[in-house]
C-alpha cells in the first residue's frame, strides 16, 4: 500500500489521473473501474482536462461501474447509470457501448448482478479500479458484515448509508433506495490496481479503520489492505486519524511516479 497525502483537490486529481492513464496504457483493451460519489470527482475532472486539452483518447477503454441502486425509475438523475454518464462518460468522451453499469431495470436483479460480475471476470479484473470509502467503512455498497469473499450481488443498504446519500435525494433518507446491486469485495480486489480516494475529516475514522485496523467484514474497506497494488490518495483531513507510523510513512504530495504500491 502506498498512501499519498495531497494538499488540494487539484493536485489530488492530477496525480490520480496520472495513475489511471498509466494503468490503462498497459493493455490494448483496458478495463477502467469507476466509482460514483464525490471522492473520485477530482480525478475525473483532471482526466477530462487531458481529453479536452491534450488529446488523451480513451474511446477504446471499457468501463465498469461498482454499483447501482435498485428501485429507481428509468432515467432517474441519481441512478448511477445517469451519474456515470454525466460525470464520466460524457466528459471523458467514452464510447457508450463500452460503459457498463449494473442493470437495475432487469426483471431479475440477481441475474443482472451475475452478468455484471461476468464483465469483470472476462477481463480477469479491472486494470485499475477507483474507489471511495463510506463513513461506515463500506466500499461500493458492501456494507459492514459483507463477506470479504463476496462477488457482485443484490444487497440491502444500511440506515447510515441511506442517511449519507440522502443529500442526493432532497435530504430525505427515506427517498434513498434500500437495495442495490454491488460488486463484491472479492470482485473489487480482482483489479490489478486499486485507487482509493478519501477526503475530508468526516472520513478520517473510516480511513484509519480501513487502512490500519484489523482486516474484518466489520469494515469492508479493510480488505483493501490485502491488495498488492493499492494506492491511497488522501487530504490532510482524511489522514488525520491514521496512526503516527502510518502517517509518517505516507508520501507528502505525488512523490515519484515509479515504485508506488
Ligand atoms: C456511495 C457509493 C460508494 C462511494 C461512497 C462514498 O455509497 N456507493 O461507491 O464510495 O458513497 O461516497 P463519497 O465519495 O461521496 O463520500
Amino acid at each position: 500500500m502506498k498512501i499519498h497525502v495531497l494538499s488540494d483537490q487539484q493536485q489530488l486529481g492530477a496525480f490520480g489521473a496520472d495513475l489511471v492513464v498509466e494503468a490503462l496504457s498497459t493493455r490494448p483493451d483496458p478495463l477502467l473501474g469507476v466509482a460514483t460519489g464525490s471522492s473520485p470527482e477530482p480525478v475525473y475532472t483532471a482526466l477530462a482536462r487531458r481529453v479536452e486539452q491534450e488529446g488523451l483518447d480513451l474511446s477504446h477503454v471499457e468501463v465498469v461501474a461498482l454499483d447501482e441502486y435498485l428501485g429507481l425509475p428509468p432515467g432517474h438523475p441519481e441512478s448511477y447509470a445517469q451519474v456515470v454518464d454525466r460525470t464520466v462518460r460524457v466528459p471523458l468522451r467514452l464510447d457508450p457501448r463500452r460503459v457498463r453499469v449494473p442493470d437495475a431495470l432487469a426483471p431479475d436483479p440477481q441475474a443482472a448482478a451475475r452478468a455484471h460480475d461476468e464483465v469483470v471476470r472476462t477481463h480477469a479484473g479491472a486494470d485499475i479500479q477507483l474507489l471511495g470509502l463510506g463513513h461506515n467503512g463500506h466500499i461500493a455498497f458492501n456494507e459492514p458484515g459483507a463477506p470479504l469473499t463476496s462477488r457482485t450481488r443484490v444487497v440491502e443498504l444500511s440506515a447510515s448509508t441511506r442517511q449519507a446519500n440522502a443529500r442526493f435525494f432532497g435530504g430525505d433518507p427515506a427517498a434513498v433506495p434500500d437495495r442495490a446491486i454491488t460488486q463484491g469485495v472479492a470482485t473489487i480486489l480482482s483489479a490489478r490496481r486499486l485507487l482509493l480516494v478519501a477526503t475530508g475529516s468526516g472520513k478520517a475514522r473510516a480511513v484509519a479503520s480501513a487502512l490500519a485496523g484489523p482486516v474484518t467484514p466489520d469494515c469492508p474497506g479493510s480488505a483493501l489492505q490485502r491488495h498488492p497494488h493499492l494506492t491511497v490518495l488522501l487530504d490532510p483531513g482524511a489522514a488525520a486519524r491514521l496512526p503516527d507510523a502510518v502517517r509518517d510513512a505516507a508520501v507528502r504530495g505525488p512523490g515519484a511516479l515509479t515504485g508506488r504500491g
